[in-house]
């Protein structure tokens, strides 16, 4: 899925957050944002998902206008821990199945066992520890297959097999051409998948900036 960002700007009520910020990822680039605590990195995620309200023609997916899109079919998103109410009675597979409504196929099975998810599918998500929950929060965002795929510090509280297992997936993904977006302070996990850096500062200011061409500022 081809993103096209153009002089996007978004405050809440008196505070800018993001100003006039413009990039454009093709269909199966890795985009991968930095930026210190605050810089706004959550919150550009959010207007991409139409959780925040942006202007017209600020933000396109495939050509299209986001403010012009009912379902958001085609993109995956894991939210960043602290978004989520833990506290909610659902079980995994209960999660699982919200994402996933068709019939449980080969691939399916292969998501759930990819991140390990046997031993705790029938578990209330409450019982879970913060990375078991991560892992099925990426499982989610996966089961339908995005084109794009969006994920914020989907790494925190993830031990190393399940973030190699992570890293491997995102691999394979962006292979088959899926687009990544991805928020992390880990400066190492993916840098040799990316292709863009997109670097925040808590001054509203941006770099945006080809994998490879000279050090990634932080
Ligand atoms: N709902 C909100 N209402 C008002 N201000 C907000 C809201 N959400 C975030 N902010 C502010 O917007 C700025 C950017 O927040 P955001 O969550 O996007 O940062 P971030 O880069 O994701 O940080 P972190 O690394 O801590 O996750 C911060 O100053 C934050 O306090
Ligand atoms: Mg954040």
């Amino acid at each position: 899925m081809r993103v096209t960002v153009n002089n996007l700007t978004f405050a809440y009520t008196q505070k800018l957050v993001l100003n006039n910020l413009s990039f454009s990822l093709k269909s199966g680039e890795f985009l991968t944002i930095h930026g210190k605590n605050g810089a706004g990195k959550s919150t550009l995620i959010k207007c991409f998902l139409k959780m925040l309200k942006v202007n017209h023609n600020a933000i396109f997916l495939d050509d299209i206008d986001i403010n012009n899109i009912k379902q958001f079919n085609n993109v995956g998103y894991v939210p960043q821990k602290t978004e989520f109410n833990y506290e909610f009675p659902i079980t995994v597979f209960e999660v699982l199945s919200c994402a996933y409504v068709k019939k449980r196929d080969a691939y399916y099975t292969e998501i759930v066992n990819a991140f390990d998810l046997n031993k705790i599918y029938h578990e209330n998500i409450n019982n879970l520890s913060g990375g078991q929950l991560q892992r099925v929060f990426i499982a989610r965002a996966l089961l339908n297959k995005p084109k794009l795929l969006i994920l914020d510090e989907p790494t925190v509280g993830v031990d190393i097999d399940n973030i190699k297992t992570l890293h491997d997936t995102l691999a394979n993904l962006k292979k088959n051409g899926i687009t990544i977006v991805l928020v992390s302070h880990d400066m190492d996990f993916c840098s040799d998948l990316t292709d863009y850096y997109l670097i925040l500062n808590d001054l509203c200011e941006y770099t945006f900036k080809k994998a490879g061409d000279g050090n990634v500022p932080c």
